[in-house]
């Protein structure tokens, strides 16, 4: 780990600036939630429009009522089984929310963070912590305080180096605003689990994010194309853009493991078989195969099961159609 002054951190969120910390999912740019001008700063440094909501990340599930109002027992049920914990709650919003850190909505979404340093910040802040990924918009998401500094150098105050992130993909985002919840964002804590806590089937959007204003079809997006490929096609569509002069990266999954020598290509990442270790990697496999020069990515979608679903979710949003 490296830097991990909390006293400094808080101070510069008093102070209306941005820190940068480490979560269990990914790095996050953080400010005041409670602080307009201190939110303003976030969308600047990411670019990111406006009516984008954030979410508020709190210390723990007993400052739930403090944020949120007219709390469904079924979002109680899954604060107290999955926080700590890669799980968002979307909710409605309590008066101390501004409508800035909302994007102009009466709901706000609320998570604690299971990283100690992110903990320990939030307990001697004492407040909200309004904190998207701490990369540019519609980019990869960082994983380690390196990866932050990459993007975003001097945009943020002060990073907390708490190493690099256990899940490495965001955060479940769950809509709670009823007692018939629903997925909006398929992430750290599994459908399954979920539906296990609450004992009963939950809605997911085939189209995962739609309900999710202020999205661009293309995010969690490296610099080169990627594109989405049949299992079975894969070795033959890798070697087919090489041969057409394409600097192509390739995702090669486990079951393709004895192909590395024919497979044909400017880079090869091996995917793990334990979709833990996936997800871990996903986001530092898009940033290595950009740094190695690849202008295209191949990859093929896992199993949707299990953590599957949210490296699905973000492998298709990165080959989406990108912002002309
Ligand atoms: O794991 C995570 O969730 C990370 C870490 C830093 O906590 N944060 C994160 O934030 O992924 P961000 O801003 O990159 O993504 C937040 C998502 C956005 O898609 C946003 O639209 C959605 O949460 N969101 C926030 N507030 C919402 C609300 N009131 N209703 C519906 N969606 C909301
Ligand atoms: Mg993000």
């Amino acid at each position: 780990m490296g830097d991990i002054d909390i006293d400094k951190a808080v101070g510069v969120l008093r102070a209306g600036g941005l820190v940068a910390l480490p979560t269990e999912t990914v790095y996050g740019l953080g400010a005041d939630a409670e602080d307009p001008a201190a939110v303003a700063r976030i969308f600047q440094t990411k670019g990111r429009p406006p009516n984008h909501p954030l979410i508020v990340h709190i210390g723990g599930a007993e400052h739930l009522a403090d944020w949120a109002e007219d709390v469904p027992e079924a979002a109680r049920l899954l604060a107290e089984r999955f926080w700590p914990g890669p799980l968002t709650l979307v909710l409605r919003r309590g008066g101390r929310v501004p409508l800035d850190t909302t994007g102009g909505l009466e709901t706000v979404a609320l998570r604690v963070p299971d990283h100690p340093v992110a903990l320990e910040l939030l307990n001697a802040f004492g407040g909200g912590i309004a904190a998207p990924s701490a990369n540019r918009f519609g980019s990869v998401s960082p994983t380690t305080a390196d990866h932050v500094r990459a993007e975003l150098g001097d945009g943020v105050d002060f990073v907390l180096d708490g190493g690099p992130c256990e899940v490495g993909v965001e955060s479940t985002i769950v809509d709670a605003t009823s007692e018939s919840l629903s997925i909006l964002r398929p992430g750290g804590v599994t459908r399954e689990d979920l539906e296990q806590a609450l004992g009963r089937p939950l809605d997911v959007p085939s189209t995962s994010e739609v309900r999710v204003p202020g999205q661009h079809p293309s995010h969690y997006a490296p610099n080169a194309r990627v594109v989405l490929v049949d299992p079975d096609e894969l070795v033959a569509e890798t070697r087919r853009a090489h041969e057409l002069g394409h600097r192509v990266g390739v995702f090669l999954p486990s079951s393709l493991a004895d192909a590395p020598g024919t497979v044909r290509a400017h880079a090869v990442v091996s995917v793990p078989v334990s979709l833990d270790a996936y997800a871990r990697g996903l986001y530092g496999y898009l940033r290595e195969l950009d740094e190695k020069g690849c202008d295209l990515i191949l990859a093929s979608l896992p199993a949707q099961e299990g953590l599957g679903l949210a490296i699905a979710n973000r492998l298709r949003r990165a080959a989406g159609p990108r912002p002309a």
